[in-house]
């Protein structure tokens, strides 16, 4: 065994938190728990994970579930094709491979959805298959340890750290040895504030001794954030409220939301639709990983009389039984509708 993979090891069975994901050796459940976990951090992810193994206790149980259902128990995590993508996969499964989850890297590979990082912590935590996981984690830690400025999001960086991750793990024990390295990435080398002085690599961490903890990892370019501007016209009267179903191939699809009037700027008018509002309109901002939204709320006190063919009226009590986007969440519990 490397140094390296000794002393993460050591330190992983001392300090490691208990998660209820590293107590199963059930593929199904792992996979289930690491789509959860690319979405969000490790506490809120926990009763996501809790909320599907009880009520998607198998991978068949998955499959038989209807996607209404699956996207309104993804529902807060935002990302909706994650969800789409395990039920889809769930199906195949079912359909295709006997019910059988598949049982190594290349074929877990094969479900969508499912990248090198998934496939390989599936491989490793589920049938202790010698593949090293590369998430953010890893990329920080290696990055620092060794001193490495080769830009992480590039081709070039992507192989570079991926072959490094394979030299060192521990092919007599990968589910450990790949826990450790992402535990000890996001409990001691964190992006900001790293615990050097806890740090079971603090003697052998290049960066620490060079003082370069702060400029790695090193990215070649910032993500580009598109600024969109929606308009959400919100009707209703006597308990019933008009949701649109979003089809187009976009963020949200098939999902539920006021009906929405969408623009190019800030500014432009659009007046022709909210002539008849009651009241100044609320505004939100809600921030995706590759767009800002700036939304604003119009409302009226009435339900008009012809409805559009996306549209359909609903009881005010009854909206949470429709998939809705975050946004239209976060202004449902700011409103008093
Ligand atoms: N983040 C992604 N996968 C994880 C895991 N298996 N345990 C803790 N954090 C994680």
């Amino acid at each position: 065994m490397s140094d390296f993979s000794r002393l993460i090891t050591d330190w992983y069975r001392l300090n490691k938190r208990a998660l209820p994901w590293r107590e199963t050796t059930d593929p199904y459940l792992i996979w289930i728990s690491e789509i959860i976990l690319q979405q969000t951090r490790v506490d809120q992810g926990l009763k996501y994970f809790l909320k599907f193994k009880k009520n998607y206790p198998t991978i068949l149980d998955l499959a038989n579930a209807g996607e209404m259902d699956v996207l309104n128990d993804w529902q807060g995590l935002g990302y909706y094709s994650r969800a789409r993508n395990l039920h889809h996969s769930a199906k195949i499964v079912k359909n295709e491979l006997n019910g059988i989850f598949p049982q190594n890297f290349n074929e877990i590979k094969k479900l969508k959805g499912v990248g090198n990082y998934t496939a390989a912590a599936i491989s490793s935590f589920a049938f202790n298959l010698p593949h090293a996981v590369v998430d953010g984690n890893v990329y920080r830690l290696l990055s620092r340890v060794f001193d490495i400025d080769i830009p992480i999001d590039t081709t070039q960086g992507i192989k570079y750290f991926q072959s490094l991750a394979d030299e060192l793990i521990d092919t007599t024990q990968p589910a450990v040895h790949n826990q450790a390295i992402m535990e000890v990435g996001a409990l001691v080398c964190t992006p900001v504030n790293p615990v050097c002085n806890d740090c079971p690599l603090q003697s052998v961490c290049l960066a620490k001794q060079r003082s370069t903890i702060q400029q790695r990892p090193v990215k070649s370019k910032k993500t580009k954030v598109r600024k969109r501007y929606f308009h959400f016209l919100v009707y209703s009267s006597q308990g019933e409220i008009l949701l649109e179903k979003r089809s187009s191939k976009d963020i949200w699809e098939n999902m539920y939301q006021f009906p929405l009037v969408e623009v190019d700027q800030e500014d432009t008018d659009i007046s022709q639709y909210t002539k008849s509002q009651r009241s100044e309109s609320a505004t939100i901002t809600h921030i995706l990983s590759h767009q800002r939204i700036f939304a604003q709320f119009h409302h009226f006190d009435f339900i008009p009389k012809k409805l559009d063919g996306d549209w359909i009226k609903v009881k005010l009590n009854e909206i949470q039984e429709y998939p809705i986007p975050r946004l239209i969440d976060r202004y449902l519990e700011k409103s008093a509708l």
